[in-house]
């Protein structure tokens, strides 16, 4: 286990190297669409283009605005998420929504309409993909890069030619963003979403109420319904996008996570049917495993469905699994300890292989291989100890590892041990519950289960006093149903005597 000072690791010269490539690369790019753009405002005229281009205020102008931004962002991660820009694929996952939503945005208004232009995508795909603060400072680094095209392509002078509406266009830009993240967010269900894009119209409407009332604008009717269409349209481009992002970049919504936690999906589906032992197993551990990632700031989704699929592996000899084999003969009698303990162990590893094979996220499979880190299978160790009077390699009669190297991980190897340990006491009172958990805490600590995570004791604490409050709300005491007779009740019973 790593103490908090450890907590963030030193950047590498690869890691500088790559998060600056990946910045520069941004600023090229944006020229480029930029120059592109210019081609075509021009009539696809190559010589009036290089003409235009040639005064070199404009150009430069223009990279240095466009710089500016990626500027921002940099400084944003530095100062809030230093992880989060070590990877230099989440900034090039970042660059390219606001690319991308800015061609949409600027066909939009150069063949369409500007109140069309769907503004908000780019901050519903951060907000999908990353978290709210992120999505909320993409939403307003988008609204700055938008209006430094607009300006630069001339679109205020061509739209309406209501040129000095841009600072109105800049806070209608925002307004649209801020306003969609704040409907969408916690939002799961997609009949919720198709709902809530009328909200994301209503500042578009604003300005267009305040556009005819302040400048007379003439095209009433196109800029209202376009308005009207603009939340809307930004949903679909987002239902479109989202699944393209999160196959590029391996992200993984919380539409992604409501999917693979359905009962109908097709593992869970699987486990209900051939393993329902596990499964109920997998959905106490889910629970848990929420409520402790939630208590340390993890991303409680990641934790639940991790947690769902943790024992898959079990599907391969399902009836070799204690919780699968009420009224069933117990398939170890007559195999070695060895041999048990290796089928055992083994799940680990096939439900790692099964979820790859199966191109589920990387982090739900890691989660799967690590839950058992690199423990010892007691029962079958100590049957074989019988066997042999002692003369017994432990290393035999452990899981194969890895140690779990996430705290979703490690979350995930706390909650389901104590779930297994404590589902056979017989006192369940919240005292004996806590006594178990901590031991549990305490031994795997020993053991080094958690030397590998960036975990911290702080957190270790609480997550110990979030899978007691689990456990003792899965085994609160009820109140005995007291044997009432109901005579005369059951008038068609016949009765014995
Ligand atoms: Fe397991
Ligand atoms: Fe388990």
């Amino acid at each position: 286990m790593k103490e908090a000072s450890q907590k963030v690791a030193k950047w590498s010269r690869k890691d500088v190297t790559g998060v600056v490539l990946v910045y520069v690369l941004n600023v090229i790019v944006m020229t480029a669409i930029y120059i592109l753009f210019e081609y075509f405002s021009r009539g696809k005229n190559f010589d009036a283009l290089i003409k235009y281009l040639a005064q070199p205020q404009t150009l430069l102008t223009f990279f240095v605005l466009s710089s500016l931004s990626s500027l921002f962002m940099l400084v944003f991660f530095l100062m809030t998420d230093k992880d989060f820009l070590r990877e230099p694929i989440n900034s090039e996952m970042l660059f390219l929504i606001i690319e991308l939503c800015l061609v949409i945005c600027i066909l939009c208004c150069e063949y369409v309409n500007y109140y069309l232009c769907p503004f908000a995508v780019a901050g519903l795909l951060t907000l999908f993909l990353t978290n709210t603060k992120n999505a909320l400072f993409i939403n307003m680094i988008f609204g700055y890069i938008w209006i430094v095209f607009f300006t630069f392509l001339g679109m205020n002078d061509r739209f309406n030619g209501l040129a000095d509406q841009t600072v109105l266009y800049y806070i209608m830009n925002i307004v649209a963003g801020t306003v969609a993240i704040l409907v969408m967010d916690g939002v799961y269900s997609r009949v919720k979403v198709v709902i809530r894009s009328l909200f994301v119209s209503l500042p578009c409407l604003v300005v267009v109420a305040f556009s005819l009332f302040a400048y007379a604008e003439s095209d009433v009717v196109p800029s209202v319904v376009a308005a009207l269409v603009s939340g809307p349209l930004s949903i679909i481009c987002f239902t479109i996008l989202l699944p393209v992002f999160e196959g590029i970049f391996k992200k993984v919504s919380c539409f992604k996570y409501a999917e693979l936690t359905d009962h109908k999906a097709k593992f869970i589906k699987k486990m209900i049917e051939q393993a329902p032992g596990t499964f109920n197993h997998a959905v106490i551990v889910a629970n848990i495993a929420e409520n402790c990632a939630t208590a340390i700031g993890e991303d409680s989704m990641l934790a639940r469905t991790c947690a769902y699929y943790h024992d898959v592996g079990k599907l391969r000899r399902p009836e070799f699994f204690k919780e699968n084999q009420a009224g069933l003969e117990d398939p170890h009698e007559g195999l070695t300890p060895e041999l048990s303990s290796n089928i055992i162990r083994s799940h680990a590893q096939d439900g790692y292989d099964l979820l790859i094979k199966n191109r589920f996220p990387k982090q739900i499979a890691d989660a799967c291989a690590q839950h058992h880190g690199t423990l010892p299978i007691y029962f079958f160790y100590d049957k074989a100890k019988k066997f042999t009077d002692g003369e017994v390699s432990i290393e035999q009669f452990c899981y194969t590892g890895p140690k779990p190297q996430s705290k979703i991980a490690a979350i995930l190897m706390i909650a389901d041990s104590s779930e297994a340990a404590t589902r056979t006491l017989a006192d369940r009172s919240r005292e004996k519950v806590s006594e178990v958990v901590r031991n549990i805490v305490n031994e795997r600590m020993k053991l080094g289960q958690f030397d590998e995570c960036e975990i911290t004791l702080k957190e270790i604490t609480l997550i110990i006093n979030a899978v007691i409050n689990s456990l003792t709300g899965v085994y609160h005491r009820r109140v005995e149903y007291p044997k009432v007779t109901l005579d005369g009740l059951y008038k068609d019973v016949v009765k014995e005597d």
